[in-house]
């Protein structure tokens, strides 16, 4: 370790959480997607990580404490622990460590907003800072965010792309020659001005536990009947997909987030043990959603996370009329009228702690 650098302190990142277009559903090896993925990520729904740290090279297995909320969260410190376990290859330095991590929210947990991919981006952005305060530099990789991105992905698959602001890609596809499976990469400059301000209303259907989680829904895809002609989809929908967001061909782009969003829950009805997350009133939303764009020429559509929650999604020009639709026609089908407004971001913050 050179002389100058310090060997204890503390770090602090912001990251936001992310909603794909193309979704990534269905993994193999070490957390290595199936199919290429696009998203946007987000502004207002983020999580804050600050982990403090000391280096004791008496020490060989690291030692964690983990907080969640101000409250020490022991099945997360298990989770943590296992992807600090998992990184170390990369990350050798870590089985010296103390560390305390305090990590928060600003979403409510059942929002149907990802937040591994938030938690573990910002986690992953915290142990890259520590890396560069104690060797003053990081190590293996183009730069900081794709080393964090390569962490962040052995963590949550999708939260590779949350350290990116706007729209991030992530896994090799033969449209865009720097994507990689094992890091995400950012788009924006791809990106035609139509889409630069995308709004996302989050409409909360319901908090209810999920009956089966994403885990179990991907692993769902290894022995899925329609699995392949799943992953040529994708394939050919992203490759139309980046040509709209190019051209800011809106109609396109309207009719593939959909389609993308109803494949997703019919390859979970379609699995070997079917199952359902959709809600009567996300149906009702998305019949109301579909007919007020064919009535008033809305750019506007939606999109879903694997929940019965609805994000839909517009650009700001149109915004007012967006929120005087959802006040009047939407929000009856959302569980106590709640809604969450977020928009594209600018990706996450490091935070000044000092
Ligand atoms: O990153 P995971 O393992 O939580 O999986 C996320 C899967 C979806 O959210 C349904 C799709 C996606 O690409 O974000």
């Amino acid at each position: 370790m050179p002389e100058s650098v310090k060997n204890s302190g503390k770090v602090a990142w912001r990251c936001p959480s992310n909603i794909a277009l193309i979704k990534y559903w269905g993994k193999h090896g070490d957390q290595l997607p199936n199919n290429a993925s696009i998203s946007i990520t987000l502004q207002n729904a983020f999580t804050e990580t600050i982990v403090t740290f000391e280096f004791d090279e008496s020490i060989n297995n690291i030692e964690v404490i983990f907080e969640f909320g101000q409250q020490r969260n022991e099945s997360f410190e298990s989770r943590v622990n296992r992807f600090l376990l998992r990184i170390q290859p990369q990350m050798p330095f870590l089985r010296h460590l103390r560390i305390n991590i305090e990590s928060k929210n600003n979403f409510p947990h059942s929002a149907g907003i990802a937040s591994s991919a938030s938690g573990f981006g910002s986690l992953a952005l915290c142990i890259c800072s520590i890396e560069e305060l104690l060797f003053g530099q990081i190590s293996g990789f183009l730069d900081f965010r794709q080393k964090a991105s390569y962490l962040a992905r052995i963590g949550s698959g999708s939260a590779c792309r949350s350290i990116y602001g706007g729209f991030s890609i992530w896994g090799q596809n033969s449209t865009l020659p720097e994507s990689s499976d094992v890091y995400a990469v950012d788009i924006n400059h791809h990106i035609h001005p139509v889409f630069q301000d995308i709004q996302d209303s989050i409409l909360l259907v319901s908090s209810e536990k999920k009956q089966v989680s994403s885990s179990d829904g991907h692993a769902l895809m290894e022995h899925h009947a329609y699995a392949r002609i799943r992953y040529q989809l994708a394939e050919s929908k992203l490759q139309e997909l980046i040509t709209a967001l190019q051209t800011g061909d809106m109609e396109q782009f309207i009719l593939i987030t959909e389609s993308e969003a109803v494949s997703l829950h019919a390859l979970m009805m379609l699995s070997e043990s079917n199952y359902i997350l959709l809600k009567p009133n996300t149906l009702a939303i998305i019949e109301k959603v579909q007919r007020f764009r064919a009535e008033h020429k809305l750019p506007m559509c939606f999109t879903l996370d694997a929940g019965p929650n609805i994000h839909l999604l517009y650009p700001e020009s149109v915004r007012e009329e967006v929120q005087n639709f959802i006040n009047d026609e939407l929000l009856q089908h959302c569980e106590h009228k709640q809604w969450i407004h977020d928009r594209i971001g600018k990706g996450p913050v490091k935070l000044d702690i000092a």
